[in-house]
C-alpha cells in the first residue's frame, strides 16, 4: 500500500540505460526486444506485432474485455478488486469506468511484475486515491480489503472527511471483483521465469520466486504415485501412469531438459501429440508449484464476504480444473441464496478475438451477482 500522505518526490533524472546488444538485424531473445518492452515509446513497431496476432515481449493483452465490462458493469464511485492485476489491462479499463470517486485494489502474487504495473498505471494518472497495488495471493482478499478500509478510516478521521468524500471508506466489501486466472504473457515469455515450454530457462515456474520451491526441486521430491494423480487431476493427462515413474524423483534443472524427458518417455507420439503432452505436464507442474487450486478454492469460499450486496464477480478460467471449481462454487452459492444470479452458461471469446490473440482461445468467463440490493 503506497504512503498516500507523502508529498510527491521531485522527478529524479532517469539514468541512461544502454540498449541490449544483439546479433543480426532484429532482436530475437526476450530481453533484447527493447521496443516491445516499451510499447508507449515504440507504438508503431508494437502495433505491427499486435496486428500479426502476437503478444509483444514483456506485455500482456487483456482477454474478453468487452464481455467482462458488460457483466461487471462498473459505475463511478464503486470499489473494484482486480485480484490478478498482471499487466493491468483489465484494471485500466475498470479504473476509467469507476472514476471519479471509485477505487481499484490491484492484487498480484508476482513481486517482479507488480511494481512495473503499478508504475504504468500511476503514469496514466491513477493516483493512490483511485488505485492501490497489493502484493498478495488472492486467497488473502478479505485481509487486503480490511487493510485498505483501515487506511482510509485513519485518513478520514485525520482529515475529518465526510463519508461521501471518498468511496474507498467502504472498502471492507467490493462492488465488483475480477479474477483472470493463470499466468501472464510477461511470465510465460520470460525464459528466466521457467514457465515456458518454448525457451530454455531454469525449471522454476513460481509466480512469486521469493516463496516456495522451484519446479525442479518439487519434481525431485515427489513420489511417482503422487505425480500420476497430480498429472491426471491438474491437466487430465492421459499418459500420467507412464510419465510419472519417468519424471518423479529425477533432477531436471532446465525447461528443455524436462521437455526432452517427456518426449523420450513417449517416443511413439506424433509431433503434435508430443507437444500437447509437454504443455499439459508443464501446466500440471505450474498448478502444483503455485498451489493454484487451493488458492482458488479459498478465494471462491471467501467471495461472498468480499462482495457488497448486489456486487458483481467475473472469473476467467483457462482449463477444465479451474472452470469446474468456479462453476461448482457459483451453482452452490445460487442454491444457498448467496448469489442472486449466475451466468446461465459459460461465455467464450469471439472468433475474431481468438484470431487476433490466439492466447485467448481456451478462455471461459463465468459471472455471479451477490444477493441483496446494491447500496
Ligand atoms: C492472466 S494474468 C492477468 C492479466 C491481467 N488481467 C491483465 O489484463 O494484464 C494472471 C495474473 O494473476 C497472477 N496470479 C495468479 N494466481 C494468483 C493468486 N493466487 N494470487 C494473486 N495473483 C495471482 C499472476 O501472477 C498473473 O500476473
Amino acid at each position: 500500500m503506497p504512503d498516500e500522505s507523502a508529498p510527491a518526490a521531485a522527478a529524479a533524472p532517469v539514468p541512461h540505460k544502454r540498449r541490449p546488444r544483439y546479433s543480426g538485424k532484429n532482436p530475437r531473445r526476450f530481453e533484447e526486444k527493447y521496443k516491445e518492452h516499451d510499447p508507449e515509446r515504440y507504438r508503431e513497431a508494437v502495433a505491427k506485432i499486435l496486428a500479426s496476432g502476437k503478444t509483444p515481449a514483456g506485455t500482456h493483452r487483456p482477454i474478453m474485455v468487452a464481455e467482462i465490462l458488460e457483466v461487471l458493469a462498473p459505475q463511478p464511485g464503486e470499489i473494484a478488486a482486480d485480484c490478478t492485476l498482471g499487466y493491468g489491462g483489465h484494471a485500466r479499463e475498470i479504473l476509467q469506468k469507476i472514476s471519479p470517486g471509485g477505487h481499484l485494489l490491484g492484487l498480484d502474487a508476482d513481486p517482479i511484475e507488480l511494481p512495473k504495473t503499478e508504475a504504468r498505471l500511476r503514469a496514466l494518472g491513477f493516483g493512490p486515491e483511485t488505485f492501490s497495488a497489493h502484493r498478495s495471493n488472492f486467497a488473502g482478499l478479505p485481509q487486503v480489503l480490511v487493510s485498505v478500509a483501515a487506511v482510509y478510516d485513519r485518513r478520514k478521521s485525520a482529515k475529518k472527511m465526510r463519508r461521501s468524500q471518498t468511496a474507498a471508506t467502504a472498502a471492507t466489501g467490493a462492488d465488483l471483483i475480477l479474477a483472470d486466472l493463470g499466468v501472464s504473457s510477461m511470465q510465460i515469455d520470460d525464459p528466466a521465469r521457467g514457465f515456458s515450454v518454448k525457451h530454455e530457462g531454469p525449471l522454476d515456474m513460481r509466480m512469486n520466486p521469493q516463496r516456495g520451491q522451484p519446479a525442479s526441486a518439487w519434481l525431485q521430491k515427489i513420489a511417482p504415485t503422487a505425480l500420476a494423480e497430480l498429472l491426471a487431476e491438474n491437466s487430465d493427462e492421459p499418459h500420467a501412469a507412464v510419465l510419472a515413474p519417468a519424471l518423479a524423483g529425477k533432477s531436471f534443472s532446465t525447461t528443455r531438459q524436462l521437455a526432452a524427458a517427456i518426449r523420450a518417455t513417449l517416443p511413439r507420439l506424433g509431433p503434435d501429440d508430443a507437444d500437447l503432452t509437454v504443455r499439459r505436464v508443464f501446466q500440471a507442474l505450474r498448478i502444483a508449484v503455485n498451489d493454484e487450486f487451493s488458492a482458488l478454492d479459498t478465494f471462491l469460499r471467501n467471495l461472498p464476504v468480499c462482495l457488497n450486496p448486489g456486487g458483481r464477480m467475473a472469473i476467467l478460467t483457462f482449463h477444465s480444473g479451474e472452470d469446474r471449481r468456479v462453476k461448482k462454487a457459483f451453482v452452490a452459492g445460487l442454491r444457498e441464496g448467496v448469489y442472486a444470479e449466475i451466468s446461465p452458461k459459460v461465455i467464450r471469446p469471439t472468433a475474431e478475438e481468438i484470431h487476433g490473440n490466439p492466447r485467448s482461445a481456451p478462455a471461459k468467463l463465468r459471472w455471479a451477482r451477490r444477493s441483496g440490493a446494491a447500496n
